[in-house]
């Protein structure tokens, strides 16, 4: 048994999240991925998962207030060279180095000042690329309209708004993907809240995890039209390469967060907000790519992943691509800092072993005498 990836291992015990792979069915905190889409705001999904996991853990309406003012600290934060230093950066790395100022810590400020961080720095660092200055967030906002204001420099429709708290509850947990596993290892040593929170955003951003959605772009704007997605995606997987927005190591049916953005897309296309033929193409290279995969790797169900209509929802509201990993982060940072807190609780140093296959030292020591 090829045991490298730790598949079917079982690492933590969480009260955070269930991802249940052959029923496609996501529980965060005893509630339905379907309520909590429809449902909540980012404010009300960090105040779920913080639960129990600080003194004094606030509740939603308070955390909205405490996150307003941690998105204020974290703006304090940016130096005047900032921009020119970072703007040449790949989004996300620029993100982590910003985010690698904030103080480490257990308490609560230090978690709220981590949970800002990503909302805060997305829009400045897209900002900066366009040659634009970093805009102050607006603490009487709530998150998802705020990071939005903070890209685009005006206020969000309240479907836009409604549309990014749907996408950052959607992505806030997801029991041991390989960013929170990391996020947890950090936590177990005692390091703090910000090391757990980098070692998160750092195993995010691999294609494999979260770095997927901006090169489903990628393939839509190669595909070019609905006539011709079957031909590109066949080619594609004749080469070898992987579908992006496609397969997933836990679920074996359909990642149930495509089909909670895809609604929230549908929303968001009743007010006008999404270009109707881009929709159109993506839903028949979708079908088309799902044919592939049946077609030429039946040995295994690969389905839609979460990563494919994030991709279709942040372009609709304005996010460029480069930038689809930051707000990944943003939404995911939630779950990161509960799962460090939960380990921390634990006490526990996670240090699993490994088996030497290596050479012995005997069999090498002929060769090292001449
Ligand atoms: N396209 C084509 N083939 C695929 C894909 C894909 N998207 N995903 C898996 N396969 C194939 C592999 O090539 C392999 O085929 P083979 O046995 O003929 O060699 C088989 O399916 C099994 O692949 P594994 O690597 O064992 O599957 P694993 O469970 O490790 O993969 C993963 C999960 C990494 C997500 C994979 O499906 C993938 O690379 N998908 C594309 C990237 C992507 O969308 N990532 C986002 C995931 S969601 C998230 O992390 C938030």
């Amino acid at each position: 048994m090829n045991d490298d990836g730790l598949e079917g291992v079982v690492a933590a015990h969480t009260v955070l999240s269930e991802v249940d792979g052959a029923a496609g069915r996501l529980v965060i905190r005893g509630h339905t991925l379907d309520e909590i889409a429809r449902s909540w705001q980012f404010e009300d999904a960090a105040a779920a998962l913080f639960e129990g996991f600080f003194e004094r853990a606030p509740d939603a309406a308070s955390l909205r207030v405490a996150l307003g003012r941690a998105r204020r600290e974290a703006f304090e934060r940016l130096q005047p060279g900032d921009e020119a230093q970072l703007r040449r950066l790949p989004p996300i790395e620029a993100v982590r180095a910003l985010l690698a100022r904030l103080p480490d810590g257990d308490d609560l400020a230090t978690a709220l000042r981590l949970l800002a961080g990503p909302a805060v720095y997305t829009g400045a660092v897209m900002r900066w690329r366009l040659g634009v200055p970093a805009l102050a967030p607006d603490e009487g906002l709530g998150h998802a309209a705020d990071m939005l204001r903070m890209l685009h420099g005006r206020a969000p429709t309240a479907a836009q708004a409604a549309a990014l708290d749907t996408y950052l509850v959607t992505v806030c947990d997801h029991g041991l993907n390989a960013s929170t596993f990391a996020a947890r290892v950090v936590a177990s040593t005692g390091a703090g809240l910000a090391s757990a929170v980098l070692a998160g955003i750092s195993a995010l951003k691999g294609p494999l995890h979260g770095g997927a959605p901006g090169p489903v772009l990628d393939a839509l704007d190669a595909i070019g039209s609905a006539a011709h997605a079957r031909a590109w995606l066949d080619a594609a997987v004749a080469e070898g390469q992987r579908l992006m927005g496609f397969g997933h190591r836990i679920y074996r049916v359909r990642d149930p967060r495509a089909d909670a953005l895809k609604g929230a897309l549908k929303r968001l296309s009743a007010e006008g907000g999404v270009d109707a033929a881009r929709f159109a193409l993506a839903e028949a290279a979708e079908q088309a790519a799902l044919a592939i995969l049946r077609e030429k790797k039946p040995d295994r169900p690969l389905e839609t992943n979460v990563e494919f209509y994030t991709a279709l929802l942040l372009e609709a509201l304005g996010f460029g691509r480069e930038s689809f990993t930051c707000v990944f982060a943003a939404g995911r940072t939630a779950g990161w800092l509960a799962h460090a807190r939960e380990q921390v609780q634990k006490g526990r140093l996670i240090r699993p072993q490994s088996v030497y296959v290596g050479p012995e030292p005997a069999a090498r020591e002929p060769a090292l005498a001449h």
